[in-house]
């Protein structure tokens, strides 16, 4: 038997949906892309899936252009494998905010026009190779932090693809640890090398986790909606905690003078990073933002004639496909 709706069933829905929607949170299950959510629930899904995506797709240009200059056949293999598993990322990721109703092709131009976001630590240069293994081991390593904890993320599409993303990234974070260990056993210039690299990299990295708790205006609605499961500032915690007994191993120093452990917190105290630094960045004028914008715009066009293809190659599949059906 069908019940029929009263002509006024519309109004008195979204509540009754709201209400489902919030106990789903409660209970800590997953929105599912069938389900209804608040619309500021699915923004800011898809801003922060968008926003991840390009990141991964940017990030491949840094360490890319390492590729052919590599040292050796097996770390060309390694890094190639690196760069290519982080084109994977992106492309899983524009899939996981397709699945919220945005559509990738509209991503990718917001970001070319600069309209997204993409991870601010891309935007530093990569002038040795022993950048390669310090973006390994801190970036990727960064970003096993803040991703760990989004595999329990409430939206289900998101979370599960952090599982198999937080798999990759633990093997892109020991490529780096041990190409920057088998530095640290060469000569004295290489070891140096690795020094510099570490030097340059630890304040962007500890930026990537974003700004203090404070000043983070959308963190509230994230963590009340289980998007984000902890703060900036305790995923920051969590990275230097866990990087400085590696670096000790390594045998390099963090650049922070006020880098000690505290007994009686059982964590490390840590210096402030340069927030102006990362606030110049976001704003497009850190060291390398207009050449990363200039060859993915470069990368865009190139590929037009793919996409087009592609869409041609389909139509034609689909008509083939209609005739075969009407015969
Ligand atoms: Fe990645
Ligand atoms: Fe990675």
């Amino acid at each position: 038997m069908t019940t029929h709706r009263k002509p006024d069933a519309a109004d008195h829905a979204e509540p009754e949906l709201q209400r489902h929607f919030d106990a789903t949170i409660a209970r800590d299950q997953r929105v599912e892309p069938r389900d209804w959510m608040p619309d500021g629930y699915r923004r800011t899904l898809i801003r922060q899936i968008a926003q991840h995506a390009h990141s991964e797709i940017i990030g491949m240009q840094p360490e890319g252009e390492w590729i052919t200059r590599a040292p050796s056949l097996r770390r060309k293999a390694i890094l190639f494998a690196k760069v290519q598993d982080e084109a994977g990322h992106g492309l899983y990721l524009y899939s996981a905010a397709e699945t919220l109703g945005a559509d990738r092709a509209d991503l990718t131009e917001r970001l070319i026009e600069g309209r997204q976001k993409y991870s601010s630590i891309f935007n530093y240069p990569t002038p040795t190779f022993a950048d390669v293994g310090v973006i390994g081991w801190f970036v990727d390593g960064a970003a096993i932090c803040n991703q760990v904890p989004l595999c329990r993320s409430s939206y289900g599409p998101y979370a599960r693809a952090m599982v198999r993303v937080c798999k990759e990234e633990s093997f892109h974070q020991r490529q780096g640890y041990e190409l920057l260990s088998t530095m640290m056993r060469g000569t004295g210039a290489q070891r140096a090398m690795v020094q510099d690299a570490v030097d340059r990299w630890w304040w962007p990295s500890l930026m990537m986790f974003g700004p203090p708790d404070g000043d983070s205006p959308n963190s509230a609605a994230s963590m009340a909606w289980k998007i984000k499961r902890h703060s900036n500032d305790e995923l920051r915690q969590r990275f230097v905690d866990m990087t400085v007994p590696q670096a000790e191993k390594l045998g390099v120093t963090l650049p922070d003078p006020e880098l000690r452990w505290n007994e009686e917190r059982g964590r490390h105290d840590f210096g402030t990073p340069d927030w102006a630094e990362l606030t110049r960045v976001i704003r497009g004028e850190g060291p390398c933002n207009a050449q990363r914008m200039e060859r993915r715009r470069r990368a865009h066009e190139d590929g037009a004639w793919v996409r087009e293809a592609a869409t041609a190659h389909a139509a034609k599949r689909r008509a083939r496909a209609d005739e075969g059906a009407a015969a």
